[in-house]
């Protein structure tokens, strides 16, 4: 399954050029990615609005890589049913839309997918504790979640590694991801203080000699 490979880099589709979009999958899987991170804002939750369900199964039949849908939507619980009917392996919830990041959880595992619970920079951890021992994927957000190609907020780091010791003692199976600016000097210290998924948008497919080249240098790093 998913999470047997001990780390995962999961270039984020939204930074890659909509237009080609079986080409930017072709390169995520030569270059040596392991999820596709497909991020989803509804202009509400975030004010972005990028892709929904008939987006995400047009991905699922151009690869055959995990696709990890990150939810930054209201009301998720009324959407998760269509994410995984569009092929989501991971689905990702953010708390503070949540009526119960438990239940949540146990709805998006019950549909047959992975289920991660996430959170905005400014949120206190306590509000996922509920699902820390049921997750199947931790993200840690380390970006306000609304675009691709902001500053990495350094202080995430520590975050990163107080849920690293939180999830030995509660659940060491599940993943522990980060999202925003990762890049090749910000990968390294998301790594040491314990994540073992990373996704990159700008890092990934920005990269001035293009997205193999962007995507493989990551992937050296873990
Ligand atoms: C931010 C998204 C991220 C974003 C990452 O709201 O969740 O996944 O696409 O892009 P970079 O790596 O450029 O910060
Ligand atoms: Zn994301």
């Amino acid at each position: 399954m998913t999470m047997t490979k001990k780390y995962f880099l999961a270039p984020s589709i939204i930074a890659a050029d909509f237009a080609n979009l079986a080409k930017a999958l072709k390169t995520c899987e030569a270059a040596g990615a392991d999820w596709i991170h497909v991020d989803v804002m509804d202009g509400h939750f975030v004010p972005t609005i990028t892709i929904g369900p008939l987006f995400v199964e047009a991905i699922k039949r151009n690869t055959q890589l995990p696709l990890d849908v990150h939810l930054m939507i209201e009301n998720p619980e009324a959407q998760v049913e269509a994410y995984a009917r569009a092929g989501a392996t991971h689905i990702t919830v953010h708390a503070e839309a949540c009526k119960s990041v438990k239940q949540a959880v146990r709805q998006i595992q019950a549909l047959g997918c992975k289920a991660g619970v996430t959170l905005r920079p400014s949120t206190p951890v306590s509000k996922i504790r509920p699902a820390l021992p049921i997750a199947d994927l931790i993200l840690v957000m380390s970006v306000n979640p609304g675009f691709s190609g902001q500053a990495f907020m350094p202080e995430m780091v520590k975050r990163v590694s107080e849920l690293r010791k939180t999830l030995d003692a509660l659940n060491p199976k599940a993943a522990l991801e980060v999202d925003g600016g990762i890049n090749l000097q910000t990968l390294p210290l998301m790594k040491a203080a314990g994540a073992n998924a990373f996704v990159a948008g700008n890092a990934a497919f920005k990269h001035p000699k293009g997205p193999k080249v962007g995507i493989c240098e990551l992937r050296k790093l873990l």
